[in-house]
């Protein structure tokens, strides 16, 4: 890949720059953020660390959303975080004016990039920049499953003592607290994991999983995670990249898959070159069905405000 862009130079922003210059995936990365100076100086600051991690990425920061021109992947982390106590759906309204003006941007200055949002409420919001777009579903989608199993996996990993190279686990659903920790799912070297945790000790990592985002930022009061939002971020952006056909779980828009359509939501995908290339579909049983179900509700809560919000201002306008 040339050229990647990320818009949005917080932390999640900042941290993508630097995982993914590390990473040598591309030749370029542009980083944009609407308060002058801001990108500049994270890319500059991020440029001064190539001799040291050896790594050839060129890194450019600016405010232009020209800039983004020629990308091939645009990642959106641009949106107000959460506060302490607030739910991600409680930044849904700000953050979904963001999206439609980052996706007026990209329509104008990189039509044929393909697009990885990772701000939040992310269902909602790959969903709506997906719709901005008007175009296939396959270029627009979302980050939340790759972090959410990332967190399963490291909790699995801190409670049996084992190696995170070997733990497997996957996480769908909404990235809300009605996520769905699949335990059938997740094996250490192929060995389901009930085979070493108690029905308490795995039940105890759903609810830690679930709420992983928010026990981080009730630790830090001020910022919300980013380590491993970034990291999450960068392993897809990898996927697409070298065009590794890597089964991950990824926001995407179903269309009749999981008998759902007009929605976005987590499911696992092959991600490669195309962006979302196939959506797999498991076969869930009734316990795991009922909680996917809880989770969709959640979804299209979030969704009907969407809509209730843009009847509002059409009737303001009007
Ligand atoms: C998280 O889960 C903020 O959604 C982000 O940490």
């Amino acid at each position: 890949m040339q050229k990647v862009s990320i818009v949005g130079a917080g932390r999640v922003g900042e941290s993508t720059a630097h995982f993914l210059a590390k990473i040598d995936v591309c030749r370029e990365i542009q980083l944009l953020d609407v308060r002058e100076g801001v990108a500049q100086g994270a890319a500059l600051d991020i440029h001064e660390s190539a001799p040291l991690f050896g790594f050839d990425t060129r890194v450019e920061g600016g405010s232009d959303p020209a800039a983004m021109k020629d990308s091939e992947l645009v990642v959106i982390t641009a949106g107000i975080p959460r506060k302490p106590g607030m739910s991600r759906s409680d930044v849904l309204d700000t953050n979904v004016r963001i999206i439609d003006s980052v996706m007026d941007d990209v329509l104008a200055h990189a039509p044929q990039a393909m697009v990885l949002v990772v701000s939040n409420p992310v269902d909602v919001l790959t969903y709506r920049a997906w719709q901005h777009s008007g175009w296939a579903r396959s270029r627009v989608f979302g980050q939340a499953g790759v972090l959410d199993t990332s967190r399963m996996v490291s909790f699995l990993a801190m409670e049996t003592g084992f190696s995170v190279r070997d733990i497997d686990a996957m996480v769908l659903g909404g990235h809300g607290d009605g996520m769905v920790p699949l335990v059938r799912y997740s094996t250490v070297s192929g060995i389901p994991i009930s085979h070493f945790l108690s029905d308490h000790a795995i039940e105890r990592i759903i609810e830690r999983t679930r709420h992983g985002g928010a026990e981080i930022l009730a630790l830090k009061q001020t910022s919300s995670a980013y380590g491993a939002p970034a990291a999450a971020v960068a392993h897809m952006a990898d996927a697409i990249a070298r065009n590794r056909k890597r089964v991950l779980p990824t926001v995407t828009i179903l269309e009749g898959e999981y008998g759902e359509e007009n929605l976005a939501m987590g499911v696992p995908c092959i991600l490669g070159k195309g962006g979302v290339e196939k959506v797999i579909e498991l076969d869930l049983n009734d316990e795991e069905n009922a909680m996917f179900q809880a989770s969709l509700n959640g979804v299209r809560e979030d969704l009907a405000r969407l809509k209730d919000r843009d009847t509002l201002s059409q009737a303001e306008g009007s």
